[in-house]
């Protein structure tokens, strides 16, 4: 290929559009959600604990294979490990094509929270309207379900076309600091409320008799899914790294923001969900629902300039999906253009295409189509989204995670690792042994514990 390839234009691009990718519904949906089911405290700390044990030793491996082949995810596990391992890529850009089929249909809900909300801000909450009814009717209704997944996938697909620098980096220098700032004003405002107090006691107690097998397995899960690890996502965007940028430095500011962000979105839905009488039964009876059932209203009567912030939070809520679903994107559209000399254009618009195939199916398996609701492969998970969402969580990113570490740990050389961390410079904590015992020991047995959990016990990620 005599076509250079692009980079980012500098680390602090590099560092905002890897945490574009790993801040997502993931962060804003998914965590504050399981961290109320699992009550809280002691969960958080295990996450945590798995963040900094699990997540980071596999965010540095993922970036170094990238940054040392300059070669997205099946041609750089080829090269780094050796042939055979080019299918470990090849199932991360399957894994990539799986999470984001289902993925951007939430993201297509943002579009609409975004507009209902707008509407209300301009004229008023409407007298008796009840949310989870309305929520109820949207996920029946087929068209707007393929419709706003179609819009959302359609933006997706444009910024991928447009490339590293113009598209994808560009991107997330504009929408990262407008997410950030949002976020704060909605911290300040919700820190304000008198509930506030109460959900960080309940983020933070650490009551471990409440804490099951279950819990732990949870937790690590979730570090996968929220740091975008396990399916060579980070190799393809390390792959665009520099060789005078720090890969350990941009790694662990990457999985910092990650974690600052989820707790931040925790803080904010929980305070303003303790300060409502009867808030905490209803969201109860139906955790998952939190960001799109419960929320909404509250903005309006509860929250501090909640009129204001109600729209900007569903936008915030669409920019961290979107800088999400352009790297789910970029991880397929990537293997085409590298591995089968595709264009970049059309091998965006290719790959979206047959992904949003399936988009179709999981978008109308909210009830609107009976086949694809009633759908069933994995026991108890009703409908194409949900066993898309098992599959993904349970099945193909723990089992990508685990080959990765022994890739970098145990196949590729200490020679060969050692002198590409070092690359670029290293901040002065980094100790290259405790990366490699964590890679080599801690990280796989944890890693293959969620595995047997699933094989031997089918405790359910998703
Ligand atoms: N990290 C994303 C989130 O928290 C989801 C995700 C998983 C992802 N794997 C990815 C995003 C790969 C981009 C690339 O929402």
């Amino acid at each position: 290929m005599s076509q250079q390839r692009e980079h980012w234009s500098s680390s602090f691009g590099f560092v905002l559009a890897a945490t574009g990718s790993a801040v997502g519904l993931g962060n804003l949906w998914k965590f504050p959600y399981i961290t109320w089911e699992n009550d809280g405290g002691a969960f958080v700390l295990v996450y945590l604990v798995c963040i900094a044990a699990v997540g980071m030793p596999i965010m540095l491996a993922e970036l170094l294979i990238g940054r040392k082949t300059q070669k997205s995810a099946v041609a750089a596990m080829r090269e780094a490990v050796g042939p055979a391992w080019g299918l470990v890529g090849a199932w991360g850009v399957l894994t990539g094509f799986v999470i984001l089929s289902y993925y951007v249909v939430i993201a297509g809900w943002s579009l609409r929270y975004f507009a209902m909300t707008a509407g209300w801000t301009i004229s008023g909450l409407p007298a008796e309207f009840d949310l989870g009814a309305d929520f109820a009717a949207f996920a029946l209704s087929g068209g707007k379900q393929v419709g706003l997944a179609a819009v959302f996938m359609a933006v997706t697909i444009g910024i991928v076309r447009s490339g590293v620098n113009h598209g994808i980096e560009r991107t997330a220098r504009v929408l990262l600091p407008v997410l950030f700032v949002i976020l704060l004003l909605l911290l300040f405002s919700a820190l304000s409320l008198e509930g506030s107090a109460e959900a960080l006691a309940f983020m933070f107690h650490m009551d471990f008799s409440s804490l099951r097998l279950e819990s732990v397995l949870e937790a690590l899960g979730h570090a996968f899914f929220t740091l975008s690890l396990g399916m060579g996502a980070m190799i393809v965007f390390g792959s665009y790294l520099s060789k005078r940028d720090s890969v350990v430095k941009a790694g662990a500011i990457i999985v910092i923001l990650d974690t600052m962000i989820a707790l931040m979105a925790t803080a904010i839905m929980f305070s303003v969900i303790f300060s409502v009488p009867g808030m905490r039964e209803q969201v109860g009876a139906s955790p998952v629902g939190m960001l799109f059932i419960s929320l909404p209203e509250l903005f309006y009567t509860t929250v501090p300039f909640g009129n204001l912030l109600a729209p900007l939070f569903y936008l915030l809520v669409g920019f961290a999906a979107l800088t999400s679903t352009i790297a789910l994107l970029e991880v397929v559209a990537s293997y085409l253009i590298d591995e089968h000399g595709v264009e970049r254009t059309k091998a965006a618009i290719i790959s979206g295409a047959c992904i949003f195939a399936i988009t179709i199916m999981a978008s109308l398996s909210l009830g609107a189509v009976d086949g694809f609701s009633t759908f069933e492969v994995f026991d108890g998970k009703q409908g194409v989204f949900a066993n898309l969402d098992h599959f993904a969580s349970n099945w193909q990113l723990p089992i990508g995670g685990f080959l990765i570490t022994l890739a970098a740990g145990w196949v590729m050389t200490r020679e060969a690792t050692e002198a590409e961390l070092r690359e670029g410079g290293v901040p002065g904590w980094y100790s290259y042994g405790a990366w490699r015992f964590f890679i080599r020991y801690v990280a796989p047995v944890a890693v293959g514990a969620i595995i047997v959990a699933v094989i031997a016990f089918g405790v359910d990620f998703s």
